[in-house]
């Protein structure tokens, strides 16, 4: 039997591994994580991530194949296979701050599998890394005076939160990047190999270990400048009386453009947009082309741009001012069917809503516990209700930040009632029936389409 060891037990290697676990039972997987307190959720009914599906497919292989662990150093020692996806948050400090990746916890963990390590193996990026990381690492796994070997692959993820069983279960493609020397093409092989176990050949890619890992900054920033493409033109559409839904599905049909990711919103979250982008932005600065650089820079710009135009128009348009006034956030995650809100356009809404000293009322289905300590700094600030109904009890103003699909069946009519008015609606993913709210009273301000309210506008 063959050991494969994950190396950061989060989003990445939380629902990855066991998927591989359920397809590989010759493969004995262990998960390894420096947080005691995640380890023991994983072990626990109580999984420290929602992810639609993993429930079962964890509780199908716990105690089999598949095993959490804070023992790194000994299950190094045993593993033939290391995966790495601990976290490569962007860099806050010293050169590259607020763009470069951090890569602390990469190198600590490289240095860490040298160590332990009495055999020759391989390790696998999961973590998204700039362009020839790998190279950094094969140098100091390489370094040793042991005699072993390492060979380095890049194996990026391209699950999205919400559906990542789906993904991992039927993915567009696998990539697998890896040094076209005879054992790296061995290493490359033995990856394909587990794969293979349930996705069909044609979708596993091999290519070099540049290519790999630069294909998941763009692949990330290629979607992400979809979104911001489409709001920016939700914006001209408020404008113009267009209406972005219309322009999307026309926009959309042409087969080159595609459907897909065009949705506008108040804004894209989540842990990899935006870091990968200014990764991206970092290694084109670095690499002497600034002009590239800037190119893609504008997508994150143009995301708070969306996220603060929101902002800004519900204080226009709740006659200038929010102060003192409760409104009620429905959606603190990032994306509906996650728990997660790392850069959430919740947060930021809620945070310019509190600098216009509005009463903050937050709810969510699963992402209020996380939502409570990403906003900690303003814990007093902002109250947070499960129940939806209880959270826009007189209340001036809603605001759908989440896509939940629960919010479109509430029972409008009773909320509508138990509101301050004028009541507003301010629907940050064009999620509700804008018509029928407006029929009950609201005054309803939709993205990138003409408000449906009984107010003047007034003007910022
Ligand atoms: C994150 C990013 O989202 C993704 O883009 C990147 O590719 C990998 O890091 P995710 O799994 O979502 O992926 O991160 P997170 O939920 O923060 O999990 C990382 C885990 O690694 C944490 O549980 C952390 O405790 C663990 N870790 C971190 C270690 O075990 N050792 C370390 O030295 C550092
Ligand atoms: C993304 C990539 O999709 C995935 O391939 C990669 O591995 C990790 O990053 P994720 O961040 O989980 O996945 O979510 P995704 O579904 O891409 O959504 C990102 C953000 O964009 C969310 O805030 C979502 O609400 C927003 N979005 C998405 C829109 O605003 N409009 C759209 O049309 C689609």
């Amino acid at each position: 039997m063959k050991n494969i060891l994950c190396i950061g037990a989060g989003y990445v290697g939380g629902s990855t591994m066991p998927i591989i676990a359920s397809h590989c039972p010759e493969y004995r997987v262990v998960i390894v994580d420096i947080n005691e307190v995640r380890i023991a959720a994983w072990q626990s009914d109580q999984l420290p991530i929602y992810e639609p599906g993993l429930d079962e497919i964890v509780r199908q292989t716990r105690g089999k194949n598949l095993f959490f662990s804070t023992e790194i150093n000994r299950h190094i020692a045993e593993a033939d296979i290391i995966f790495v996806s601990v976290n490569t948050p962007t860099k806050m400090f010293g050169q590259g701050a607020g763009r470069a990746a951090d890569l602390q916890y990469w190198e600590k963990t490289a240095r860490q599998i040298l160590e332990n390590s009495t055999s020759s193996k391989i390790v696998v990026e999961k973590s998204t890394l700039p362009v020839r990381t790998a190279e950094a690492m094969e140098r100091i796994l390489n370094s040793n005076g042991k005699g072993l070997h390492f060979d380095v692959l890049s194996n990026p993820e391209f699950l999205a939160e919400g559906t990542a069983v789906r993904d991992m279960q039927n993915p567009d493609r696998v990539l697998i990047g890896g040094r076209e020397t005879e054992s790296g093409r061995k290493a490359i092989e033995s990856l394909v190999e587990i794969y293979a176990q349930w996705v069909p050949r044609e979708r596993i890619l091999t290519t070099n270990l540049w290519s790999s890992e630069l294909s998941k900054l763009v692949a990330n920033a290629f979607l992400a400048q979809r979104i911001s493409s489409i709001n920016a033109i939700s914006a001209l559409c408020e404008k113009t009386e267009a209406d972005i839904s219309e322009v999307a599905a026309a926009v959309g049909r042409d087969e080159r453009i595609g459907r897909y990711f065009l949705r506008a919103s108040v804004g894209f979250g989540g842990s990899c947009f935006k870091k990968d982008i200014l990764n991206l932005v970092y290694l084109c600065e670095h690499y002497g082309l600034p002009e590239v650089a800037r190119y893609w820079e504008q997508v994150v710009k143009m995301n708070e741009y969306q996220e603060a135009r929101f902002a800004a128009n519900m204080v226009s348009s709740m006659f200038n001012t929010v102060a003192g006034k409760r409104i009620a956030l429905f959606g603190a995650a990032f994306k509906a069917h996650t728990n997660d809100t790392r850069e959430s356009p919740a947060l930021e809404v809620c945070r310019a809503l509190l600098e216009e000293q509005a009463d903050i009322v937050m709810t969510d289905p699963y992402a209020l516990e996380n939502a409570c300590l990403d906003l900690k700094e303003m814990a007093t600030r902002v109250t947070y209700e499960p129940d939806p109904y209880v959270a826009a009890k007189d209340a001036h103003a809603i605001d759908i930040l989440t896509e939940w699909p629960q919010y479109t069946e509430l029972d409008y009519e009773k909320i509508y009632r138990s509101m301050v008015k004028p009541a507003f609606i301010f629907d940050g993913r064009n999620l509700l029936d804008h018509k029928r709210l407006y029929d009950i009273g609201f005054n309803v301000y939709p993205i990138g389409k003409p408000p449906l309210s009984r107010l003047v506008q007034h003007d910022s």
